[in-house]
């Protein structure tokens, strides 16, 4: 078996329900023996966190925010990603480019090509080896975002928002069918649990 850990990222709109899942997928890897490392994006460092407070809360033009997301993930990569899966940890993050495809693309409605051009340069051919994308209906994402806390800056958009961010999201499913997951968010806890232990099973 390869000493090298998986990384492993959990997507959707924002009120999809993907962080309540956080926690059960790094609970079941560490019940097989893992060493994991639970990280979000943007942030999984201190420099990342300091760029989160910016994207989430001032006001910037579409491409400065792009550009951030990246600076933040190739600081997250370098200091965080990389190293843990060299020593073996399986990393678990709550999203990565996925989002930056869904949200900067197709929420905001930068070309597809200038984000390729950006993962290419940070990534190098990086990927995560296994992405699940809680996807649910618009009116349910929005019903769950308005129970939530204070909305940030992405969570006040508009419906239409969200509607293109989740269609760009499943675009992605189906061009790469092999590493992106959907599952339906509308499920219970349980019935969701069960299809993620199913597929963290088939990575073992
Ligand atoms: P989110 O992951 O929803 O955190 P919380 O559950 O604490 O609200 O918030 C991160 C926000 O950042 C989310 O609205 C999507 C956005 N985002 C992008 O627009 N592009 C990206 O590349 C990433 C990683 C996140």
């Amino acid at each position: 078996m390869s000493t090298q850990g998986r990384f492993i990222t959990l997507e959707g709109v924002d009120g999809a329900g993907k962080s309540t899942h956080l926690g059960f997928v790094a609970d079941w890897l560490r019940q097989q023996g893992r060493e994991v490392v639970v990280t979000r994006e943007p942030g999984g460092t201190p420099l990342g966190e300091t760029l989160r407070e910016l994207l989430l809360h001032r006001e910037m033009d579409a491409d400065t925010e792009l550009l951030l997301m990246f600076a933040a993930r190739r600081q997250h990569l370098a200091e965080l990603i990389l190293p843990a899966l060299a020593r073996g940890a399986w990393v678990v993050s709550d999203r990565f480019t996925d989002a930056s495809y869904a949200y900067q693309c197709g929420g905001r409605g930068i070309a597809a090509e200038r984000i390729a051009a950006l993962e290419a340069w940070v990534q190098r051919g990086f990927a995560p080896d296994l992405t699940l994308l809680f996807d649910v209906p618009p009116e349910v994402a929005e019903a769950r975002r308005s129970a939530a806390r204070t909305a940030d800056r992405f969570e006040r958009e508009a419906d239409s928002f969200f509607n293109r961010v989740r269609n760009a999201y499943l675009d992605r499913a189906r061009a790469e069918p092999a590493r992106i997951h959907v599952l339906d968010a509308r499920q219970s806890i349980e019935a969701l649990r069960t299809e993620i232990g199913q597929l963290l099973q088939g990575l073992a």
